[in-house]
């Protein structure tokens, strides 16, 4: 009997999902051949849930290595929401049983984030056999050194930085450039390290507004005419990091704020009296074609699930440890996530190298 195996990508998109994709089925289908069939449900687990899916063709996984998105499609579907019951009467987690039965699957593959890996143990729990792949430019999945998408992403968000130089030095300016990932400082700190910015801000390491503009001066001291700031989305300054998350909100709410980025442009301008702007590059960090890197790390991991699917090796999800591609228990990774340490190696580069991290 043919071995069907389902597939799906779930949360915000990344370069690299297409690429997986291909590294999965074509590995699959080297192995096995005729003697597996591949399952494409679309939109993530909204597509599990609501039954939309169909048998792909091998055709289908080619010519995609270096295509951006999702062939798949995506959505969000909250882990939370999961087990409510809403408007619609739906109960999702008996749908995406009684439709993982219906296409007689054998498996399901789900390409994801922290958000996919919830509901990927889930269901394991559940009894269905699952397999994760970690996909994020945030780089923020417990367990596993690096995520497909990250590179890409850090690659892009570094020409930023090296664009924003030119024109920061010809204005005499602060630029700030806003980042994406989430609660993790990765995609910050690596594209702020490769596109040499001056001031580093990431949410693991809530600033003072005092210490930003004190390295700017220093600056300005030593006879340079502008500063880069490479700031993630996520940052909050010492005060906002002793609130409760609710306080929080009401603070940034109040102030008409979302992300903390263009006070600190405000601020810097208001105390340094340099002119400052914001850039913000927003999901041009997760469009296009993946990076070389990230296909190399792609194909790895589809051509690693797809060993598991052969084996019959369940509730995983696969991952790199110190080089060397491996897999973790759903169940040890799912609702953690993996921030920027203290001390980590990359924290102390930037210090060493002069670098202000707020
Ligand atoms: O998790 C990936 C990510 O791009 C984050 O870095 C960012 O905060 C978020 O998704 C944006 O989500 P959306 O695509 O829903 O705007």
């Amino acid at each position: 009997m043919k071995k069907r195996v389902g597939i799906l990508t779930s949360g915000g998109d990344c370069p690299g999902l297409n690429a997986t994709l291909r590294g999965v089925a074509k590995a699959l289908y080297q192995r096995m051949g005729e003697e597996v069939e591949l399952i494409g449900i679309s939109n993530g687990y909204s597509g599990l849930i609501g039954g939309e899916w169909r048998v792909m063709r091998p055709d289908e996984f080619s010519g995609i290595l270096t295509v951006g998105g999702t062939i798949l499609g995506t959505k969000r579907t909250p882990f939370k929401l999961m087990r409510v019951v809403g408007e619609d009467k739906v109960d999702k987690v008996a749908a995406m049983k009684k439709n993982y039965k219906e296409m007689k699957l054998d498996c399901l593959l789900c390409l994801g984030g922290n958000g996919t890996h919830k509901t990927a143990n889930l269901l394991s729990e559940e009894g269905l056999n699952v397999i994760g792949l970690p996909k994020t430019i945030d780089n923020d999945i417990f367990g596993t050194d690096v995520t497909f998408g990250f590179h890409t992403a850090v690659d892009i968000a570094t020409e930023v930085i090296d664009r924003v130089h030119t024109t920061a030095g010809s204005h005499s300016r602060c630029m700030v450039v806003e980042l994406m990932g989430n609660k993790a400082g990765w995609l910050t700190l690596y594209a702020g390290i490769a596109g040499g910015a001056d001031i580093i801000l990431i949410p693991e390491l809530p600033y003072t507004i005092d210490n930003v503009c004190a390295a700017v001066e220093k600056r300005a001291g030593e006879g340079k005419t502008f500063s880069i700031l490479a700031v993630a989305e996520g940052v909050y300054d010492a005060e906002e990091a002793r609130m409760k998350k609710k306080e929080r909100a009401a603070k940034r709410a109040e102030a008409g704020e979302v992300t903390a980025t263009n006070r600190i442009a405000r601020q810097i301008e208001a105390m340094t009296g340099f002119e400052t702007r914001v850039c913000v590059p927003g999901h041009m960090q997760r469009g296009g074609s993946p990076s070389p890197y990230d296909r190399v790390l792609a194909t790895q991991f589809g051509a690693y699930a797809a060993k598991l699917v052969e084996h019959e090796h369940y509730g995983v999800t696969v991952a790199m440890k110190n080089n060397h591609v491996t897999e973790n228990p759903l169940a040890e990774v799912a609702g953690k996530s993996r921030l920027v340490p203290d001390g980590h190696g990359m924290l102390e580069v930037a210090r060493r190298m002069g670098v202000s991290m707020g």
